[in-house]
């Protein structure tokens, strides 16, 4: 494709963290006057502008300057059929579920509408800067299928799976354990590792899933290597006790997926608003991940995420926006919310610089679901994913900016003010996934 016949040279002022800042000092990496150098669809180099155009004074710039360039953001949790749903304010978890969400997850049976709401959400995504996700596919396999094809054909980079459950949700959502395996082989075949698309095993959660249903992600984990896991853990009070009485064999929550071998590195666990020392302390030996979702958590009422002892404890922790939980598909919208919810979390929280907030919504995600070596931060090699921010004229982001004193202000100032309205142009692989209507082309 054209795209990729000749390496390009971008011009604009470049924030990154290509270390965890969680772990290391001057983790954040920015150039005022930036360079990003693209060929085939990779970096391959990021640094100064001046430097970079001498380097390679063959290569076409393309002037950007006035805006700023992100790696994409990774989604590490976000429900595909619940994009219809968003704003259901005023439920707790469980109410949530049987009279707000469960309703409309039935309707994706129907091909047709799980077609539209596909071709919503893959744009909800990528125009808010999202280039590669975590996501809770659907209870109906041809749904599934749908948002694999949809994201495939809009260039988008996600990790899903059928989402299985065999009680206690509505009958329409159940599945027997056979025909759960089969689906999942299926998808599995058809899907993982094609293109720039990974399969996880998604059990909805241990509420509802038996031990047979269990079993079979278990089975289906050790027969196909690379596989991710996803599921939800410790979101709710409520949930917590029920999940006590089914499993009353279980020492505690994710001792119930522990049993049946679904904790490693490949996992990631939604929430984990109330998890114990010990299960902390288990998910950190096992390296799995947590996707904090702060504005679901607050939404839902579900409560304030412990980040500092998640943190201190080892346990790796990216972000979610938990559409229709959360509050909308905005990744610096969900660092903010981070941000402002460490701030009241009495004696829990995480003081986050805005080094941290691009980590969280970038780097980290990519750590979560396996493709740090692949995207998350501008280090030649890795694929070109990113996104182009310019603030609207007469935006209070565009005037703040003029007058930010420091990188560090200036990113925080992103991260406070800038909504979906800024997101100019998504790129994934050195490719346009997205480029907005309003911003003139250059
Ligand atoms: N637990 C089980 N299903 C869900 C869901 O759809 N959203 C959230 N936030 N938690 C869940
Ligand atoms: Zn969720």
């Amino acid at each position: 494709m054209t795209e990729h016949s000749s390496p390009k040279l971008l011009r604009a002022t470049i924030f990154h963290t290509p270390r965890n800042p969680f772990r290391h000092h001057n983790a954040l990496e920015s150039f005022s006057d930036g360079g990003l150098l693209i060929e085939n669809g990779r970096i391959a180099a990021c640094g100064d502008y001046v430097a970079l155009a001498a380097a390679h004074p063959r290569v076409r710039t393309r002037d950007l300057r006035g805006g700023f360039l992100l790696p994409g953001f990774v989604d590490t949790h976000v429900h595909y059929p619940q994009l219809r749903i968003l704003g259901g304010l005023g439920y707790s978890l469980l109410d949530w579920l049987e009279h707000h969400t469960l309703p409309e997850e039935v309707k994706f049976a129907a091909p047709e509408y799980a077609q539209a709401v596909a071709a919503e959400f893959v744009h909800a995504l990528v125009s808010h800067g999202t280039t590669s996700a975590l996501v809770f596919g659907s209870h109906f396999a041809p749904a599934v299928t749908i948002l694999f094809e949809t994201a495939a054909k809009a260039g988008l980079r996600i990790v899903s799976g059928l989402v299985i459950s065999d009680r206690l949700l509505r009958p329409e959502l159940h599945v027997d354990a056979e025909t759960a395996y089969q689906a999942n082989r299926q998808l599995i075949r058809c899907f993982h590792g094609r293109g720039r698309a990974l399969y996880a095993v998604t059990p909805r959660f241990a509420l509802s899933a038996s031990e047979v249903l269990l079993e079979v992600c278990q089975t289906l984990l050790t027969e196909y290597p690379g596989l991710r896991f996803q599921t939800h853990l410790n979101e709710n009070a409520r949930e917590i006790e029920e999940i006590g009485r089914l499993f009353p064999w279980a020492s505690d929550y994710l001792g119930v997926y522990e049993h049946f071998h679904l904790i490693s590195s490949r996992s990631v666990f939604a929430h984990s608003v109330h998890s114990s020392r010990p299960e902390l302390e288990r998910m950190a030996a096992a390296g799995s991940y947590v996707a904090h979702c702060p504005s679901s958590n607050a939404a839902l009422g579900s409560g304030i995420f412990p980040m500092r002892r998640h943190i201190e404890a080892g346990v790796g922790c990216a972000l979610g926006t938990d559409v229709g939980g959360g509050t909308g598909f905005g990744m610096l919208k969900e660092g903010l919310q981070a941000y402002l919810m460490q701030r009241v979390a009495n004696g829990s929280g995480a003081a986050l610089s805005p080094a941290h907030l691009l980590y969280l919504v970038t780097r980290a995600g990519a750590e979560a679901i396996g493709l740090e070596t692949e995207v998350g931060d501008f280090q030649p090699g890795k694929s070109a994913d990113f996104v182009y921010l310019k603030a609207p004229a007469g935006s209070p982001l565009h005037a703040v900016a003029a007058h930010a004193g420091s990188a560090e202000r200036l990113l925080a100032s992103i991260f406070t003010l800038a909504g979906a309205e800024t997101v100019s142009e998504t790129w994934v692989a050195g490719m346009p996934a997205f480029r907005h209507a309003d911003h003139r082309r250059d």
